[in-house]
């Protein structure tokens, strides 16, 4: 059997069961932010989309949706970056090397990568949304004569907060990617622009036709970037969102997802804007990265 079915059989046991998986890496990235390089168990690969996310647990601290940020083509290994904010997340953040973390999934609906094979790609990340979006990054770079050209757009608060900046070089030099950061703040080494990420749209070469959109960040950044995109002529089902909701079992089940009867943690995380259209707003005040 192939891992994706080893998998899915394991999951049929008992979906609700965290399966073994141990840390190999962990490297901090900002004061916040720590990267996780993890294996499951028994060396079986998750065989994700990009986009989708695992439910990570750990014993007497809980569990939670994280979003898986290498490529499905990283054999081995995937990749967790995580924002130490509450209970599980502090938690993770004192683990070390050769630890054992819980893991479900994978779960929900990824980018939608086939949909933009030879079209071009403009990706735009605001904040802790690069993690989900390292995912397709490294994947198109795997890939890169299915796609057309590519651009990142991320934006920050500070140059501090500025996630995989050395990576990012790499996706430049390597992929013939190109790159714009903007930050909130700057601080006195910082040569890049100073302005929130709707400053940078407007300067993108766009051909809305031969585009995909792909958008994640906090709500307030989504609904200003989908409002410019929308200027640049981008057809509603060529704009893709990710968003985030409080979830507990990642499989349509407890109802903590939902926006008015629709399960994110199914239908989601990731969808177009062509569909969030249908949501009249309540996504709007999701509480995301
Ligand atoms: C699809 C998806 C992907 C995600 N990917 C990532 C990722 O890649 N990296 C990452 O760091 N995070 C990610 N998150 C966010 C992460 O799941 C949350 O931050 C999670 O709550 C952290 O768990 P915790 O136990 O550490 O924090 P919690 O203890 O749950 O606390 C987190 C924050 O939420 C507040 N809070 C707690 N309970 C509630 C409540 N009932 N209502 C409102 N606020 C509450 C707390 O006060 C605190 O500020 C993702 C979430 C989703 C849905
Ligand atoms: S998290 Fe339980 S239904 Fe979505």
């Amino acid at each position: 059997m192939i891992d994706r079915e080893i998998l899915l059989e394991k999951m049929k046991t008992s979906p609700y069961k965290p399966m073994r998986a141990k840390i190999l890496q962990i490297d901090p990235l900002t004061d916040k932010e720590k990267f996780f390089r993890i294996e499951l168990e028994d060396k079986i690969n998750l065989g994700h989309e990009p986009g989708q996310f695992v439910m990570v647990s750990l014993f007497g601290y809980g569990e939670a949706p994280i979003s898986i940020c290498s490529s499905p083509t990283d054999k081995g290994f995937f990749d967790l970056t995580v924002r130490n904010v509450g209970t599980l997340t502090n938690a993770m953040h004192k683990l070390n090397k050769g630890d054992i973390v819980g893991i479900r999934g994978p779960f929900g609906k990824g980018f939608p990568v086939d949909n933009m094979f030879g079209y071009d790609l403009v990706i735009v990340g605001g904040g802790l949304g690069i993690v989900p979006l390292r995912s397709l990054i490294r994947y198109v770079m795997q890939n890169r004569n299915d796609f057309g050209n590519v651009q990142i757009l991320l934006g920050c608060r500070t140059p501090k907060e500025v996630l995989f900046k050395e990576e990012a070089k790499e996706w430049m030099k390597r992929a013939e990617i190109k790159l714009n950061c903007t930050v909130d703040k700057a601080d006195a080494e910082w040569q890049g622009n100073v302005g929130l990420i709707t400053t940078l749209i407007p300067g993108v070469d766009i051909n809305p036709a031969r585009t995909y959109a792909i958008v994640v960040g906090p709500p307030i950044m989504y609904k200003f970037v989908i409002a410019k995109l929308l200027e640049k002529n981008i057809p509603d089902h060529q704009i893709v969102v990710s968003l985030e909701r409080r979830m507990k079992c990642g499989l349509g089940k407890c109802g903590h997802c939902q926006i008015e009867g629709k399960y994110v943690c199914q239908l989601g995380p990731v969808f177009t804007y062509a569909d969030l259209k249908d949501f009249k707003g309540e996504c709007h005040e999701s509480r995301t990265f």
